[in-house]
């Protein structure tokens, strides 16, 4: 069984249980400052925000970035840390930080509210970050452009190869999101190596544009600026309720999920802050400030009712995607350079 599996069951299974409140995760009029790294949607980072700086009288200093920017950047300022916590993004990166010890160990009180899953990155990482919430990989397509430009509906991974999508489909560059490099290590899990680039290679052809930030192209899609877009299928999600003529779909090959992660940062300058918020993020009462801003990705407290907008992970098939392996440092450098050096700058 995947741990796709695991995490569809379990989210079922968390509806209805008792939300229990964090013991001592601050109180307000408490004081001090917290320098946040925030890689999920700006709306949901500021509602957590606002949500924390209310419950304790933390002053909040918030940065949002893109996962595979995030972690170079807390790389980078290794020497003299500017950032305490990092709160969401692709689990990969965050792996590769804990294996080149960027951040601490951390073993919160209410580790025994999380699903097996979240725990399991915790158990990976050596204690370094912990499971946040669940997403599968998948791409959506904007009905109105496919039907006005005769093209056939994509289904699966191949679909996308088709000629008549040249310069309709957009995906995030791997380098800076994680979303793209879950796509890329997704498409080596189940073609193998040397096909899955001969894949990436092809689909370069009909990628218009490499956007920074994983969730860009479901924007793009939305406004029909481009026809398909790689996301994961909660950023389409949102789009979606929001009245867009988006269809999402999880291919039919199968595809990969993320564990979004959390990690705070060695030598963080507030460390205590840092700790309320980790503690605080990993309540029920927390995690479900994400599908109250339109974020629907599946929370990892088992009180956390996922929401109802959230994608069926029973619906969908999902890989067994190896986070040992593709979150280790020396398989996501690899990768990205291999990235860069056969695909980037192929012309078309
Ligand atoms: O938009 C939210 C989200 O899809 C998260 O689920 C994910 O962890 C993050 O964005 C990845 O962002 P990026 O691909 O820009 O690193």
């Amino acid at each position: 069984m995947t741990q796709f599996g695991i995490i569809g069951r379990l989210s079922l299974a968390a509806f209805g249980l008792a939300v229990s409140a964090l013991a001592g995760a601050g109180s307000a009029g408490a004081q001090g400052n917290l320098v946040v790294y925030c890689t999920v949607q700006e709306e949901w980072c500021r509602g957590m925000v606002d949500a924390f700086e209310k419950k304790t009288g933390i002053k909040v200093a918030m940065t949002r970035k893109s996962s595979g920017e995030l972690y170079a950047q807390i790389k980078a300022e290794a020497a003299n840390p500017r950032g305490d916590i990092w709160w969401g993004g692709t689990g990969d990166p965050h792996l590769q930080a804990a294996e080149e010890g960027l951040s601490e160990e951390y073993t919160s009180p209410i580790m025994n509210q999380l699903h097996d899953w979240s725990v399991r990155q915790w158990e990976q990482s050596k204690k370094r970050t912990v499971g946040i919430y669940a997403g599968a990989l998948g791409l959506g397509f904007n009905t109105k452009q496919l039907a006005a430009k005769g093209i056939a509906e994509p289904k699966c991974w191949a679909d996308l190869l088709n000629p008549k999508l040249k310069d309709e489909v957009q995906v995030a560059d791997p380098n800076s999101s994680g979303t793209s490099y879950t796509m890329l290590a997704t498409v080596v899990q189940i073609m193998g190596e040397d096909k899955g680039f001969d894949y990436l290679k092809s689909l370069h052809r009909n990628v218009n544009q490499y956007t920074k930030s994983g969730a860009a192209p479901a924007k793009a899609t939305s406004l029909g600026e481009t026809t398909v877009g790689i996301t994961f299928l909660h950023d389409m999600v949102t789009y979606i309720v929001d009245g867009a003529p988006i269809k999402a779909v999880a291919p039919c090959e199968g595809t990969g999920y993320e564990i979004g992660s959390m990690t705070l940062i060695k030598g963080a300058r507030n460390m205590e802050n840092a700790k309320k918020w980790y503690d605080w993020a990993l309540t029920a009462e927390a995690q479900v400030i994400g599908g109250q801003n339109k974020s629907y990705q599946v929370p990892s407290n088992k009180g956390a009712k996922a929401p109802p907008q959230a994608p069926d992970f029973t619906q969908i098939k999902m890989i067994n995607y190896d986070f040992a392996k593709y979150g280790s440092s020396a398989e996501r450098t690899r990768l990205l350079s291999k990235w860069d050096k056969d695909v980037k700058n192929l012309p078309k």
